[in-house]
Protein backbone atom coordinates (compact mmCIF):
# COMPACT_ATOMS: atom_id res chain seq x y z
CA UNK A 1 0.00 0.00 0.00
CA UNK A 2 1.08 3.37 -0.24
CA UNK A 3 1.30 5.19 2.78
CA UNK A 4 1.92 9.25 3.03
CA UNK A 5 3.51 10.43 6.54
CA UNK A 6 3.08 13.97 7.43
CA UNK A 7 5.05 15.03 10.60
CA UNK A 8 5.85 18.24 12.70
CA UNK A 9 8.49 18.35 15.21
CA UNK A 10 10.28 21.07 17.62
CA UNK A 11 13.20 19.11 18.94
CA UNK A 12 13.29 16.00 16.89
CA UNK A 13 11.19 13.51 18.93
CA UNK A 14 8.56 13.14 16.62
CA UNK A 15 10.74 13.58 13.20
CA UNK A 16 12.68 10.56 14.59
CA UNK A 17 9.28 8.24 15.44
CA UNK A 18 8.02 9.16 12.14
CA UNK A 19 11.28 8.06 10.62
CA UNK A 20 11.47 4.97 12.47
CA UNK A 21 7.71 4.38 11.63
CA UNK A 22 8.89 4.70 7.78
CA UNK A 23 11.27 1.80 8.12
CA UNK A 24 8.87 -0.22 10.17
CA UNK A 25 6.23 0.38 7.58
CA UNK A 26 8.63 -0.59 4.25
CA UNK A 27 9.47 -3.72 6.13
CA UNK A 28 5.76 -4.97 6.01
CA UNK A 29 5.75 -4.45 2.38
CA UNK A 30 4.57 -1.11 2.36
CA UNK A 31 5.84 1.93 0.39
CA UNK A 32 5.77 5.05 2.46
CA UNK A 33 6.61 8.78 1.31
CA UNK A 34 7.44 10.65 4.44
CA UNK A 35 7.44 14.93 4.47
CA UNK A 36 7.46 17.17 6.60
CA UNK A 37 4.45 19.23 7.50
CA UNK A 38 6.74 22.26 8.37
CA UNK A 39 8.14 22.75 5.24
CA UNK A 40 5.35 21.07 2.75
CA UNK A 41 1.97 21.99 4.97
CA UNK A 42 -0.92 19.44 4.39
CA UNK A 43 -1.54 18.71 0.56
CA UNK A 44 -1.16 14.81 0.18
CA UNK A 45 -0.63 13.07 -3.11
CA UNK A 46 -3.14 11.53 -5.07
CA UNK A 47 -1.72 8.20 -5.54
CA UNK A 48 -1.13 7.66 -1.83
CA UNK A 49 -4.04 5.67 -0.11
CA UNK A 50 -3.59 5.67 3.54
CA UNK A 51 -2.67 9.22 5.39
CA UNK A 52 -1.13 9.47 8.53
CA UNK A 53 0.01 12.27 10.78
CA UNK A 54 3.07 12.28 13.30
CA UNK A 55 3.12 15.05 15.99
CA UNK A 56 4.12 16.15 19.27
CA UNK A 57 1.47 16.85 21.91
CA UNK A 58 1.17 20.18 23.52
CA UNK A 59 -1.05 21.04 26.08
CA UNK A 60 -3.43 18.12 25.08
CA UNK A 61 -3.51 19.26 21.38
CA UNK A 62 -1.21 19.44 18.43
CA UNK A 63 1.20 22.25 17.70
CA UNK A 64 -0.55 25.18 15.90
CA UNK A 65 1.97 25.14 12.90
CA UNK A 66 0.19 21.23 12.11
CA UNK A 67 -3.07 22.15 14.44
CA UNK A 68 -3.76 25.19 11.54
CA UNK A 69 -3.32 22.77 8.19
CA UNK A 70 -5.18 20.10 9.65
CA UNK A 71 -8.58 21.25 9.08
CA UNK A 72 -7.48 22.24 5.09
CA UNK A 73 -6.11 18.91 4.52
CA UNK A 74 -6.11 18.07 0.70
CA UNK A 75 -6.58 14.56 -0.17
CA UNK A 76 -7.93 11.95 -2.40
CA UNK A 77 -7.69 8.83 0.17
CA UNK A 78 -10.17 8.61 2.61
CA UNK A 79 -8.37 6.93 5.75
CA UNK A 80 -5.68 8.14 7.90
CA UNK A 81 -4.02 7.61 11.43
CA UNK A 82 -3.49 9.68 14.06
CA UNK A 83 0.62 8.78 15.95
CA UNK A 84 0.97 11.73 18.97
CA UNK A 85 3.73 11.39 21.12
CA UNK A 86 4.00 13.07 24.61
CA UNK A 87 6.23 13.31 28.13
CA UNK A 88 3.12 12.28 30.61
CA UNK A 89 -0.16 13.30 29.45
CA UNK A 90 -2.02 13.78 26.43
CA UNK A 91 -5.80 13.74 27.92
CA UNK A 92 -7.88 13.35 24.92
CA UNK A 93 -5.65 14.74 22.48
CA UNK A 94 -6.06 12.16 19.98
CA UNK A 95 -9.36 11.99 19.81
CA UNK A 96 -10.09 15.15 19.86
CA UNK A 97 -8.53 15.35 16.75
CA UNK A 98 -10.24 12.42 14.99
CA UNK A 99 -13.15 14.25 16.20
CA UNK A 100 -12.16 17.22 14.49
CA UNK A 101 -10.70 15.93 11.02
CA UNK A 102 -13.80 13.84 10.46
CA UNK A 103 -15.96 16.62 10.63
CA UNK A 104 -14.16 19.02 8.93
CA UNK A 105 -12.58 17.01 6.79
CA UNK A 106 -14.32 13.98 5.70
CA UNK A 107 -11.81 11.68 6.71
CA UNK A 108 -12.16 8.58 8.51
CA UNK A 109 -9.36 8.76 11.77
CA UNK A 110 -9.71 4.74 12.20
CA UNK A 111 -6.72 4.67 14.09
CA UNK A 112 -5.43 6.91 17.34
CA UNK A 113 -2.55 6.03 19.76
CA UNK A 114 0.19 7.74 21.12
CA UNK A 115 3.81 6.76 22.57
CA UNK A 116 6.02 7.99 25.38
CA UNK A 117 9.41 10.17 24.38
CA UNK A 118 11.89 12.20 26.74
CA UNK A 119 10.24 15.62 28.10
CA UNK A 120 11.59 18.77 26.35
CA UNK A 121 10.62 21.08 28.39
CA UNK A 122 11.89 22.57 31.48
CA UNK A 123 11.30 26.13 32.31
CA UNK A 124 9.95 28.19 35.29
CA UNK A 125 7.05 26.74 36.96
CA UNK A 126 7.20 23.82 34.83
CA UNK A 127 10.13 21.90 35.87
CA UNK A 128 8.96 18.65 37.81
CA UNK A 129 9.40 16.47 34.97
CA UNK A 130 13.07 16.63 34.17
CA UNK A 131 14.53 16.70 30.96
CA UNK A 132 16.28 13.21 30.70
CA UNK A 133 19.99 12.11 31.35
CA UNK A 134 21.15 10.26 28.25
CA UNK A 135 20.41 6.46 29.72
CA UNK A 136 16.92 7.53 30.97
CA UNK A 137 16.18 8.88 27.34
CA UNK A 138 18.11 5.78 25.64
CA UNK A 139 15.86 3.59 27.55
CA UNK A 140 12.69 5.65 27.07
CA UNK A 141 13.38 5.72 23.27
CA UNK A 142 13.91 1.66 23.34
CA UNK A 143 10.46 1.79 24.61
CA UNK A 144 9.27 4.00 22.32
CA UNK A 145 10.28 1.93 19.66
CA UNK A 146 9.02 -1.28 20.40
CA UNK A 147 5.44 0.61 21.32
CA UNK A 148 5.77 2.26 17.67
CA UNK A 149 6.74 -1.17 16.34
CA UNK A 150 3.34 -2.58 17.47
CA UNK A 151 1.27 0.26 16.03
CA UNK A 152 2.44 0.16 12.69
CA UNK A 153 1.97 -3.78 12.83
CA UNK A 154 -1.28 -2.80 13.67
CA UNK A 155 -2.39 -0.08 10.97
CA UNK A 156 -0.59 -2.63 8.65
CA UNK A 157 -3.55 -5.53 9.56
CA UNK A 158 -6.24 -2.60 9.65
CA UNK A 159 -7.10 -2.66 13.53
CA UNK A 160 -8.98 -0.16 14.85
CA UNK A 161 -8.45 2.08 18.25
CA UNK A 162 -9.34 5.16 19.78
CA UNK A 163 -7.34 6.19 22.45
CA UNK A 164 -8.47 8.91 24.89
CA UNK A 165 -12.31 7.65 25.94
CA UNK A 166 -11.42 7.72 29.72
CA UNK A 167 -13.19 10.67 31.42
CA UNK A 168 -10.03 11.94 33.51
CA UNK A 169 -8.18 12.14 30.17
CA UNK A 170 -11.25 14.02 28.30
CA UNK A 171 -11.35 16.13 31.57
CA UNK A 172 -7.69 17.28 31.59
CA UNK A 173 -7.56 17.10 28.11
CA UNK A 174 -10.22 19.69 28.28
CA UNK A 175 -8.30 21.84 30.62
CA UNK A 176 -5.06 21.62 28.96
CA UNK A 177 -6.66 23.04 25.99
CA UNK A 178 -8.46 25.92 27.37
CA UNK A 179 -4.99 26.85 29.28
CA UNK A 180 -1.90 26.31 27.05
CA UNK A 181 -1.50 29.46 25.26
CA UNK A 182 -2.33 31.67 27.83
CA UNK A 183 0.81 29.69 29.84
CA UNK A 184 2.68 30.00 26.42
CA UNK A 185 2.54 34.28 26.38
CA UNK A 186 3.28 34.04 29.80
CA UNK A 187 6.90 32.63 28.71
CA UNK A 188 6.82 33.90 25.71
CA UNK A 189 7.07 37.52 27.81
CA UNK A 190 10.38 36.47 29.56
CA UNK A 191 11.97 35.13 26.09
CA UNK A 192 15.53 36.69 26.57
CA UNK A 193 19.09 36.10 25.23
CA UNK A 194 22.38 36.08 27.58
CA UNK A 195 24.66 38.48 25.91
CA UNK A 196 27.53 36.11 27.78
CA UNK A 197 26.77 33.22 26.47
CA UNK A 198 25.82 34.37 23.19
CA UNK A 199 28.26 33.68 20.33
CA UNK A 200 25.95 35.65 17.69
CA UNK A 201 26.24 31.83 15.59
CA UNK A 202 22.55 32.61 14.23
CA UNK A 203 21.16 28.85 14.55
CA UNK A 204 18.45 29.41 16.73
CA UNK A 205 17.62 31.93 13.34
CA UNK A 206 17.97 29.19 11.33
CA UNK A 207 16.34 26.81 13.71
CA UNK A 208 13.12 28.83 14.51
CA UNK A 209 9.89 27.12 12.22
CA UNK A 210 7.94 30.17 11.97
CA UNK A 211 11.00 32.55 11.32
CA UNK A 212 10.45 34.59 14.70
CA UNK A 213 14.07 35.41 15.40
CA UNK A 214 16.35 37.20 13.11
CA UNK A 215 20.02 38.22 13.84
CA UNK A 216 21.44 41.95 14.24
CA UNK A 217 24.52 42.93 14.35
CA UNK A 218 25.39 39.34 15.62
CA UNK A 219 22.67 40.18 18.19
CA UNK A 220 19.22 37.92 18.33
CA UNK A 221 16.04 40.06 18.10
CA UNK A 222 12.64 38.46 18.64
CA UNK A 223 9.65 39.28 16.16
CA UNK A 224 6.05 38.53 17.61
CA UNK A 225 5.09 35.22 16.11
CA UNK A 226 6.60 32.44 18.76
CA UNK A 227 4.99 29.78 19.02
CA UNK A 228 6.58 28.62 21.99
CA UNK A 229 7.86 25.52 20.65
CA UNK A 230 11.28 25.68 22.83
CA UNK A 231 13.99 24.48 19.64
CA UNK A 232 15.74 27.96 19.93
CA UNK A 233 16.13 27.31 23.88
CA UNK A 234 16.61 24.11 23.76
CA UNK A 235 19.19 23.77 20.90
CA UNK A 236 21.00 26.74 21.19
CA UNK A 237 24.83 25.49 21.44
CA UNK A 238 26.03 27.53 24.24
CA UNK A 239 22.03 27.73 25.99
CA UNK A 240 21.99 31.36 25.68
CA UNK A 241 18.56 31.71 25.12
CA UNK A 242 16.33 32.04 28.51
CA UNK A 243 13.28 32.21 29.55
CA UNK A 244 13.51 34.15 32.47
CA UNK A 245 16.71 35.14 34.33
CA UNK A 246 16.76 31.83 36.52
CA UNK A 247 17.10 29.58 33.10
CA UNK A 248 20.92 30.31 33.19
CA UNK A 249 20.81 27.82 36.31
CA UNK A 250 21.50 24.68 33.60
CA UNK A 251 21.06 22.22 36.33
CA UNK A 252 17.88 23.00 37.57
CA UNK A 253 16.53 23.66 33.72
CA UNK A 254 18.12 21.51 31.45
CA UNK A 255 17.46 21.86 27.89
CA UNK A 256 16.85 18.69 25.66
CA UNK A 257 19.18 18.62 22.80
CA UNK A 258 17.10 16.48 20.75
CA UNK A 259 16.29 12.69 19.92
CA UNK A 260 19.63 12.38 17.87
CA UNK A 261 23.23 13.41 19.02
CA UNK A 262 23.14 16.07 15.72
CA UNK A 263 19.69 16.96 16.56
CA UNK A 264 20.30 20.67 15.12
CA UNK A 265 21.91 19.49 11.75
CA UNK A 266 19.55 17.03 11.56
CA UNK A 267 16.42 19.49 11.77
CA UNK A 268 18.19 22.25 9.73
CA UNK A 269 18.65 19.69 6.89
CA UNK A 270 15.39 18.59 7.32
CA UNK A 271 13.89 21.86 6.97
CA UNK A 272 15.17 22.22 3.49
CA UNK A 273 14.81 18.41 2.06
CA UNK A 274 11.89 17.93 0.12
CA UNK A 275 9.89 15.01 0.97
CA UNK A 276 10.64 11.28 -0.71
C1 LIG B 1 4.86 23.78 24.14
C2 LIG B 1 4.95 22.35 24.58
C3 LIG B 1 3.86 21.75 25.22
C4 LIG B 1 3.93 20.42 25.62
N1 LIG B 1 2.83 19.85 26.23
C5 LIG B 1 2.89 18.57 26.62
C6 LIG B 1 1.74 17.94 27.21
O1 LIG B 1 0.68 18.52 27.33
N2 LIG B 1 1.86 16.66 27.64
C7 LIG B 1 3.04 15.96 27.53
O2 LIG B 1 3.09 14.83 27.97
N3 LIG B 1 4.13 16.51 26.94
C8 LIG B 1 4.08 17.80 26.48
N4 LIG B 1 5.18 18.36 25.87
C9 LIG B 1 6.39 17.54 25.65
C10 LIG B 1 6.47 17.02 24.22
O3 LIG B 1 5.22 16.58 23.74
C11 LIG B 1 7.43 15.85 24.10
O4 LIG B 1 8.65 16.09 24.71
C12 LIG B 1 7.63 15.47 22.62
O5 LIG B 1 8.25 14.21 22.55
C13 LIG B 1 8.46 16.48 21.85
O6 LIG B 1 8.52 16.09 20.48
P1 LIG B 1 9.35 16.90 19.38
O7 LIG B 1 10.80 16.80 19.79
O8 LIG B 1 9.09 16.19 18.10
O9 LIG B 1 8.84 18.28 19.37
C14 LIG B 1 5.12 19.68 25.42
C15 LIG B 1 6.20 20.29 24.75
C16 LIG B 1 6.12 21.60 24.34
C17 LIG B 1 7.30 22.23 23.62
Amino acid sequence: MKIEIKYFSSTGNTLWMAHRATEIFERLGHEVIISNAERDGMEYRDESELLGIFYPVWGSTMPDPIAYHVTRIKASARKMFLIGNCALFTGDTGLYWKKHIEETVGLYVFYVDHVVLPMNVNVPNFNWLKVPHARKKEAIMAKALKRLTAICRDIHLGKTKSRGHNPFGKLGGWLQRNRHHWAYACWIKTMATDRDRCNGCGICSQLCPVDNISMLDEKVVFGHKCIFCLRCYNLCPTNALLIGEGTKNEARYRRYKGAFKNTVKIILEDKKIKGR
